[in-house]
């Protein structure tokens, strides 16, 4: 069978960290794709030269032109400016949809039938944004969020229990950033649920209530270490898990911000929840019940990211 072939579109700091990723677990082949020239030749030939050290098979190219992305079955969006000072999260908006205008464009003549994962921040709106300009089914276009949200959730659990990270799952719902909602009572070390471990002496719902603060600011606090950019490892593995549940038909439950047709009575935005990624793209929306708090949290949430598609309706308003 042919190797798959995964286009990353933007070949910053994340985008370098996937090709990397995806080839050393050997996923397919990578075409990295940047506006800045060289820079995605350059990465793209860099990694090549770590293959025959580190044993993995696939090719990797770099380009400025958009034909070269042609027949990828899995799109990956980096593309984009990061929050720089002084300039408004409104201002973001405006650079990063004029950007997923051209991304979007890009996929839908030369990949229309590839799973897109977008990165790109605002994620809620950038995510939403995207699929309206490339027009691809909503099922074949999903933001990476809940992926990385729950994985920081799952690394401070683990810190703070003295366990594997390996046996701890975490539940997040919403939109990406400070409104996100960690489920709590969903989220468990080897099956028990972090009420139980509060029960059983293991912790404090005071630290519990620290913990989910810390996850909340999760993408803030790496900022404020590296001060020049924002987080790109655990981004990068996030997305490689989507893809690569998709790929391989795996049905991963996953976290992600999917369109909603109804589910938690929300319709037609992308809002993070738990959904079933398998060869169909998105195959499935896990629609749990919540209290009355979590909904409320939930709701907040919702809110955020609505205004979001708001702002971005008020600059291209032809994308309703
Ligand atoms: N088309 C293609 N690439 C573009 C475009 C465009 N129109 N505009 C910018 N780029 C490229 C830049 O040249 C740069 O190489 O996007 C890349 C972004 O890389 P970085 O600035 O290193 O950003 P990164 O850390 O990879 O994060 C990318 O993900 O988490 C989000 O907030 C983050 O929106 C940001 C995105």
């Amino acid at each position: 069978m042919a190797r798959a072939k995964i286009a990353l579109i933007g070949a910053g700091q994340i985008g370098g960290t996937l090709a990397h990723l995806i080839g050393l677990k050997e996923l397919g082949d990578v075409v990295l794709f940047d506006i800045a020239e060289g820079v995605p030749q350059g990465k793209a030939l860099d990694l090549y030269e770590s293959s025959p050290v580190d044993g993995f098979d696939s090719a990797l190219t770099g380009t400025n032109d958009y034909k070269d992305i042609a027949g990828a079955d899995v799109c990956i969006v980096t593309a984009g400016v990061p929050r720089k000072p002084g300039m408004s999260r409104d201002d973001l908006l405006e650079i990063n949809l004029k950007v997923m205008e051209s991304v979007g464009r890009g996929i839908a003549e030369h990949a229309p039938d590839a799973f897109v994962i977008c990165i790109t921040n605002p994620l809620d709106a950038m995510v939403w944004a995207l699929r309206q300009f490339s027009g691809l089914p909503h099922e074949k276009v999903v933001g990476m969020a809940g992926v990385l949200d729950s994985a920081r959730f799952r690394t401070f659990l683990a810190m703070e229990f003295g366990v594997s990270v390996e046996d701890v799952t975490a539940f997040v719902l919403g939109g990406h950033g400070d409104t996100m909602v960690p489920l709590v009572r969903y989220s468990t070390v080897a099956g028990i649920p972090l009420p139980d471990l509060v029960k059983m002496g293991w912790t404090t719902e005071d630290r519990l209530a620290e913990i989910v603060q810390r996850t909340r600011d999760g993408g803030a606090e790496i900022v404020n270490l590296l001060k020049t950019g924002s987080a790109f490892y655990a981004p990068a593995a996030s997305a490689v898990a989507m893809a690569e549940s998709y790929l391989k038909d795996k049905k991963r439950v996953l976290p992600c911000a999917a369109h909603l047709t109804g589910q938690y009575g929300i319709e037609n935005y992308y809002v993070g929840v738990p959904t079933v990624i398998g060869a169909g793209g998105i195959e499935r929306i896990v629609e749990i019940s919540l209290d009355d708090a979590e909904r409320a949290m939930f709701n907040k949430s919702v809110d955020s990211v609505k205004g979001l598609v708001e702002a971005c309706l008020k600059i291209k308003p032809e994308l309703a």
